[in-house]
């Protein structure tokens, strides 16, 4: 190894040494939302396990799905002095105030997975999907699917007011406008869960003519979509077949359910916005570099056509 070699791997060790004996002093407040969807829940332990792989003290708060009890934990958070809050919002609207406090305190905050109507400067950057994108290639794929035959589809949406509700909707309607075979019947909030996408779907099939008038489901998560399967089946048709199902998440359970022939298409959203998020902030807190204000992780289309049971392996254990 030549001199120079020499010089610059020492300092590439010196570097990442010093980034991870910095990280290795942290500690850090999460407000997540609550377990509402098994990729909630597969968030939530990636985030644990990418704090402790870099040594870092995770502060958890589990929100239950109230907005009240994140900016409670937040505040929580900035009256201990922590270094850093990431925080997965439940809705949109609300969090000026709180924002401010942490900025007030400069603490930076780090939003997962979902978006804010707040002034960006109040976090220093958000790890998410382009959720716009996600509803899109859900829909493009429902319009090859179905092309030129008329298609009436149901929508579960998620919790109200959350920006993958809002966005998703747009992104697959946007896919579908110009297709008039293709249209949205009946569409209704099922907040991410199983149990609530089971109930919605129970109802639409009832409204629906027992379901013989419904040529697919759109669900904005594959929990929604997996309960509106089990409604499906109870109704005495075939998800899948009579029924097509398209989602957002690729949890292992809805790849569990191509391989059983009962769901058509899914677009992966990573449960590791940590790992991204925390580098970030380990630059940020090591040389001052500003992240780009808007880490977007991929959406890739998934159908049965790619090796649905690889699939379904490959995750268990990835926090699933
Ligand atoms: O914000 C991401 C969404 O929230 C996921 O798609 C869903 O499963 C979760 O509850």
């Amino acid at each position: 190894m030549t001199y120079f070699k020499k010089l610059a791997l020492a300092a590439s060790i010196a570097t990442a040494l010093s980034s991870s004996a910095m990280a290795a002093d942290m500690t850090i407040g999460f407000s997540q939302i609550g377990s509402e969807s098994g990729w909630r829940a597969a968030e939530t332990s990636v985030t644990k396990q990418q704090a402790e792989k870099r040594g870092i003290t995770l502060k958890f708060a589990d929100a239950q799905q109230k907005q009240e009890n994140q900016i409670k934990a937040i505040r929580g958070f900035i009256a201990q002095g922590v270094d850093a809050i990431l925080v997965a919002p439940v809705v949109a609207t609300g969090w000026d105030d709180v924002l401010t406090e942490a900025k007030e305190a400069k603490i930076p905050v780090i939003l997962l997975d979902r978006g804010v109507d707040a002034s960006q400067d109040l976090y220093l950057t958000s790890v998410a999907s382009d959720q716009v994108k996600e509803g899109k290639v859900a829909g493009d794929w429902l319009v090859g699917a179905v092309k030129d035959k008329d298609c009436k589809v149901v929508e579960l949406q998620g919790t109200v007011g959350s920006t993958p509700a809002i966005n998703r909707k747009k992104g697959f309607e946007e896919a579908i406008a110009g297709h008039n075979n293709i249209s949205i019947v009946r569409s209704q909030t099922g907040d991410f869960t199983r149990s609530k996408g089971k109930e919605v779907m129970e109802g639409f099939l009832k409204a629906e003519n027992g379901g013989k008038g419904i040529c697919a489901v759109y669900a904005h998560n594959d929990d929604m979509a997996v309960g509106a399967i089990q409604a499906i089946k109870d109704a005495g048709l075939k998800p899948g077949t009579d029924i097509l199902v398209v989602s957002i998440d690729g949890v292992p359970d809805i790849f569990a359910a191509m391989v059983a022939g009962e769901a058509n298409a899914t677009v992966e959203l990573t449960p590791n916005m940590a790992g991204p998020a925390l580098d970030a902030l380990a630059a940020y807190k090591k040389d001052g570099t500003v992240p780009p204000k808007f880490i977007i992780t991929e959406s890739k289309l998934y159908t049965p056509a790619d090796n649905p049971q690889g699939e379904y392996d490959a995750r268990k254990g990835l926090g699933y």
